[in-house]
């Protein structure tokens, strides 16, 4: 692969195709970078195209109704997509075909054999291609991995990690709840945050099979909707919601470790609880939030033992680096040069893994993830 670092001091022209939530979050990252100028956006919202555009300077000529029309601009060095999750691929290969580096939210694609031609494109045109797992740019999940690193925890063997939401299907009946738009449903939506930061504490340990089963209790029923999500419908029918609205998973990983992972986007519950727990030969820890909207929890506890005596540690917690600091890292990568190590590779396992969890539930058996291809030296 042929890399071009953009100098450290060259300013760089940014884009965004997406208005909603996560479109939004990029917008604001951009717009803080006093390097970096925000120059075109993509969105079918005629109304918040106009009132984002106007919002952060984004002259009318670079404001799209289409993604196709932004690419071809030519206008931008660096490109955010928070665009359906069916578009990510479209969106990224021609982008990066273009010469744009490209910051994807997750999850990457619809399914790893989708989410390979976005790394296979990055490769062929020597470009960033990074994906945006932003939670596990939280602050306690960073504490947490630098004390995992350091050895605290000693071999760490078993992990679990959850999102359940009390009543929390997004956009009901848009594209977030059709699998030929999302490709599934909350293992495909959070439940892939909490493998990436599960996966991303425990040092990128191979995923070796899967046995999980997915349930649709709520959503095909109307129930469980979020009062949020663009496009979403207030009466539903069966074709509007063909995706899983609870995921459940068991990991077995290489070296003898296992992952279970849970996701939910509705549940008898009473309120929202997010969590992940790794449990080591020296030492445990717990990271844990969710709550009623007006009685937030968050939580890191490690539990460990002092000259024999059980210990528990109180780590000073840094900020949350979120969507923010997800954007600075990848303008840090287009900026390094080092394009080869950011490829989209660590997003593509985490595809392949969802893939096989699906198989699995689908097979109603233990099924073999498939690594074909995976970068040696990832694996710690
Ligand atoms: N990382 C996170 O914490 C996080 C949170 C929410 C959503 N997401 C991800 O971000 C993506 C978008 O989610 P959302 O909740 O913002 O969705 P949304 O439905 O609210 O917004 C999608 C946007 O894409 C635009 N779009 C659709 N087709 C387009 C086209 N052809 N050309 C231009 N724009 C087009 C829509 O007009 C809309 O503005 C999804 O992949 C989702 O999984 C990530």
């Amino acid at each position: 692969m042929t890399e071009t670092a953009a100098p450290a001091s060259t300013r760089l022209r940014a884009g965004v195709v997406g208005l909603g939530w996560a479109g939004r979050q990029h917008l604001a990252a951009y717009a803080s970078q006093a390097d970096v100028d925000l120059v075109a956006l993509a969105g079918m919202e005629s109304d918040q195209l106009a009132e984002l555009g106007e919002a952060y300077g984004i002259t009318a000529e670079h404001r799209f109704a289409d993604w196709h029309d932004l690419v071809d601009a030519r206008a931008v060095d660096v490109l955010s997509i928070a665009a359906p999750t069916m578009l990510h691929a479209p969106i990224a290969v021609a982008a990066l075909e273009a010469g744009i580096h490209v910051l994807s939210e997750k999850p990457m694609a619809e399914n790893a054999r989708v989410a390979q031609t976005m790394v296979d494109a990055a490769h062929r045109h020597s470009r960033v291609l990074e994906v945006s797992f932003n939670h596990r740019r939280r602050g306690d999940v960073q504490v947490l991995k630098q004390l995992i690193d350091a050895g605290l925890l000693g071999h760490v063997y078993y992990a679990k990690a959850g999102w359940l939401r009390r009543e929390g299907i997004p956009g009901m009946g848009s594209w977030f709840t059709r699998r030929a738009t999302s490709g599934g449903g909350p293992m495909m939506d959070i439940g892939v945050h909490m493998l990436d930061m599960a996966l991303h504490l425990l040092g990128e340990p191979l995923v070796t099979t899967a046995t999980a089963a997915t349930y649709a209790e709520f959503g095909p029923f109307g129930r469980g909707a979020a009062a949020y999500g663009l496009g979403r419908k207030s009466e539903v029918t069966a074709d509007d919601f063909d995706v899983e609205d609870l995921a459940t998973a068991f990991l077995r990983l290489d070296g003898g470790g296992t992952l279970l992972l849970e996701s939910s986007w509705a549940q008898w519950i009473p309120y929202d609880q997010c969590y992940v727990a790794v449990y080591g030969s020296e030492g445990g820890a717990t990271i844990e939030w969710g709550g009623e909207p007006g009685e937030p929890y968050r939580r890191l506890g490690i539990w460990t033992e002092k000259d024999g005596v059980p210990a528990e540690l109180k780590p000073v917690v840094p900020p949350d680096g979120q969507h923010l600091e997800t954007v600075v890292r990848f303008l840090g990568a287009v900026r390094s040069g080092a394009f080869a190590d950011h490829d989209g590779s660590e997003a593509l396992v985490r595809a392949k893994v969802v893939d096989a969890c699906y198989a699995s539930a689908g097979q109603q058996r233990e099924v073999a993830v498939e690594h074909a291809g995976r970068r040696p030296g990832a694996v710690r």
